[in-house]
């Protein structure tokens, strides 16, 4: 289970059990408080000047509140979402059908925006900028090119990879947000809202001992809680306290630092079978069996937020924090001993 633990809740599409704990407006989102605050500024001159929204870019690792603040924002505007993602959107006939179907002030969410086809982000341009769509029909001599005046929408954005948005793409939104990493503090805040709704009784040490093995993410934290909540039914009473939550992240080889099985996986490789590094980002998926996409999405940020190696132009290197969790020596450390 461990294996693929992470990969499995953080990036799984949309379970009911997500959907069931996501915060509906900004006063219950915890944390991010610059982007909550820029958001409901926002949202207030748009209603002031009964205007609809500029288009949004949300950025950040899975799992931060991207789609729950899409759907936050559209409550606060008091407008309807509709919901799709880049790989989605084949052809231009599907982006028509999306956008003929909006109306006035309506909020068009695109998740995995990054992973948009550059003919459809072409059209999404005059879409975003003007409001219209230029659409070529027929094939040949008999192309045309017909104009369609669209409804004026806002377009919210998710991507976990801002740096592979084009530029064009990028400078069309109006207000780009990235979202952090969150704090124990805030996932403690988070835990002790969701053990409420799902009726979980936690003490306030087993929310702490979940929150700092969370890695930063909300829906890390709510999956453990989860988690925590079956081991804590059969053999603890149901009552969560730090102990019975050592216990349970335990059995799942998280360890005391949040990292799992995969994590600890990539740092041995790099250590090990790369001498600490630089080492690319293929030989590194090759070395732990990992998709490379996930590991640069899902892994790799927290790890070198928490800076146990970093990038740099020739590949991955380790930091001394890496060699202190696998309990060896750093080169660095060697390197004074010698001295
Ligand atoms: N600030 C927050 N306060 C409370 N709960 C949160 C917060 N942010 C996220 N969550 C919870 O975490 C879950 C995951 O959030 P969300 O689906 O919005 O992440 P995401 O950024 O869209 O991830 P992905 O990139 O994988 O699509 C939500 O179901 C919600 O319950
Ligand atoms: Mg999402």
């Amino acid at each position: 289970m461990s294996d693929n633990f992470y990969t499995e809740t953080t990036r799984a599409p949309e379970t009911a059990f997500d959907v069931s704990l996501r915060p509906p407006v900004f006063s219950e989102f915890c944390g991010q408080e610059k982007v909550k605050e820029r958001l409901t500024l926002m949202v207030e001159a748009a209603r002031q000047r009964n205007d609809v929204l500029t288009h949004i870019l949300l950025n950040g690792p899975p799992g931060l509140g991207k789609t729950t603040l899409a759907h936050i924002i559209a409550n606060a505007v008091g407008s309807n979402i509709h919901c799709t993602s880049g790989p989605q959107i084949e052809k231009a006939g599907d982006l028509a059908g999306i956008l003929t179907n909006l109306k006035k002030g309506d909020l068009l969410f695109i998740d995995e925006i990054h992973r948009l086809h550059p003919t459809i982000e072409e059209y999404l341009y005059p879409a975003m900028e003007d409001f219209r769509l230029d659409i070529i029909i027929d094939q040949g001599p008999n192309a045309r090119s017909i104009q369609l005046d669209l409804p004026r929408f806002t377009l919210v954005g998710a991507t976990t990879r801002a740096g592979m948005l084009t530029a064009p793409l990028r400078s069309r939104f109006g207000l780009t947000n990235r979202l952090d990493y969150y704090s124990s503090a805030e996932l403690e805040q988070i835990l002790m809202r969701s053990a409420g709704l799902l009726e979980i009784e936690v003490q306030s040490g087993g929310a702490d001992e979940i929150a700092t093995r969370s890695r930063g993410t909300p829906r890390v934290a709510n999956a453990l809680l989860r988690w925590v909540r079956d081991y804590a039914q059969v053999r603890a009473d149901n009552i969560i306290n730090r102990d019975i939550a050592d216990r349970a992240l335990a059995m799942i080889e998280i360890d005391n630092d949040g990292l799992d099985e995969m994590d600890l996986r990539i740092l041995e490789a790099m250590i090990y079978k790369f001498d600490g590094g630089p080492v690319g980002l293929g030989s590194l998926a090759v070395a732990v069996s990992e998709d490379e996409s996930t590991i640069e999405e899902v892994y790799e940020p927290y790890l070198i937020m928490q800076g146990y190696f970093k990038r740099t132009p020739r590949g991955r290197v380790a930091m001394p924090l890496a060699y202190a969790k696998l309990g060896v020596p750093s080169p660095q450390a060697l390197q004074t001993e010698l001295l």
